[in-house]
């Protein structure tokens, strides 16, 4: 089986990203080949300013690297370091419905949100396609939100295959049902679009407030509460283990629990998951190429399949 998820490089990532994405791509590391990458070109219709992005690039590598991926085991690497992907999009392209693109909620979302309405924009699920479809992936870990752009991968391929004969494995999104969407600070759903996250490697202090911020409802200490109901329980079980999270429903459930408490228990569950990678990503900082090695060894071992599936797929079109 073959695992394949990619991150754009376009802010510090948050318990949003490391639930919904990060956590069940390196979980699957042990389950079949796994790939990993940095969507850096994705990155461009967002983001335009070319220090912030060599920045951001270095500090995702970092931040995986930290939080368990293992290079020998995932093949890690930059998206920009195999321009041969833009073939294999510009090849999809050409079986890609201008009403299927037209439909993709995320297309839309984004203009509503300001970015500027670009090709590229408009593109960007042909060319999660083409990154997908190039390593043959069977199963993609990514949040709900990714869920259409996945489904767009499997079209284009049915389509593809169906026309030019099989060239390319239908890859199936995984998404968690337990953390599909992240709550964030404010109750919706984490976004750094919606700049209420709870970053991975942010100031202590500064988490410790946000969280202290966070929005709750009315209810005196005295009354029961329903944990199902409250999205800052929701955080606190997937930070907890399950013993502690029992617990603290069971203190929801008798009442007397007041809502501060539960703040400072998640930050503590918060501090015990995430210092030791904190740990982790200073030592690594401290080797300034190590980085750079590891993206460019991960490319190499990238390249040798993205090479045969582009071979295949000029061969199935008639351009060899
Ligand atoms: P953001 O919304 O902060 O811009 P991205 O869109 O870059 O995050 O998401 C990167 C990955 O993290 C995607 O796979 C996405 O599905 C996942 N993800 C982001 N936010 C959440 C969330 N709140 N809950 C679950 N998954 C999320
Ligand atoms: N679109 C994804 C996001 O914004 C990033 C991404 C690009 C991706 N290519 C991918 C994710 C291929 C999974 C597979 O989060």
């Amino acid at each position: 089986m073959r695992v394949l998820s990619g991150i754009q490089p376009s802010g510090k990532l948050h318990l949003g990203n490391y639930f919904g994405m990060m956590k069940p791509a390196l979980d699957l590391q042990d389950q079949g080949e796994a790939f990993l990458f940095i969507a850096d070109y994705h990155a461009l219709t967002s983001v335009r300013d070319a220090v912030a992005l060599r920045a951001d690039v270095r500090d995702v590598a970092l931040d995986f690297l930290a939080c368990g991926l293992d290079p020998e085991r995932t093949v890690f690497y930059r998206q920009s370091d195999i321009p041969e992907i833009h073939e294999l999009a510009w090849l999809l392209s050409i079986v890609a419905p201008m009403g299927l693109l037209e439909r993709c909620h995320s297309y839309k979302d984004k203009v509503a949100r300001g970015l500027p309405a670009s090709h590229g924009l408009f593109a960007y699920p042909v060319l999660m396609a083409a990154d997908i479809l190039a390593v043959q992936s069977d199963i993609v870990p990514v949040g709900q939100d990714q869920k259409q752009h996945v489904e767009v991968a499997r079209d284009l391929a049915l389509k593809f295959n169906q026309r030019f004969g099989q060239t390319f494995r239908i890859p199936e999104p995984a998404i968690r049902a337990e953390v599909a969407v992240v709550p964030g600070l404010d109750g919706q759903k984490m976004s750094k679009s919606y700049n209420n996250t709870i970053e991975l490697f942010g100031d202590p202090a500064a988490t410790r407030k946000a969280i202290q911020r966070m929005v709750t409802d009315s209810k005196t200490v005295a009354e029961p509460k329903d944990p199902s109901a409250c999205k800052l329980f929701a955080l606190y079980s997937l930070l907890a283990d399950a013993p502690a999270r029992e617990a603290m429903a069971a203190r929801y459930r008798a009442g007397g629990l007041g809502y501060g408490d539960v703040k400072q228990a998640l930050f503590e569950a918060y501090g015990a998951v995430f210092e030791p990678f904190r740990r982790r990503r200073a030592e690594l900082e401290r080797d300034p190429g190590g980085v750079e090695r590891v993206l460019q060894r991960g490319a190499a071992r990238a390249r040798t399949e993205i090479h045969a599936t582009l071979k295949a797929a000029r061969r199935a079109v008639g351009l060899e």
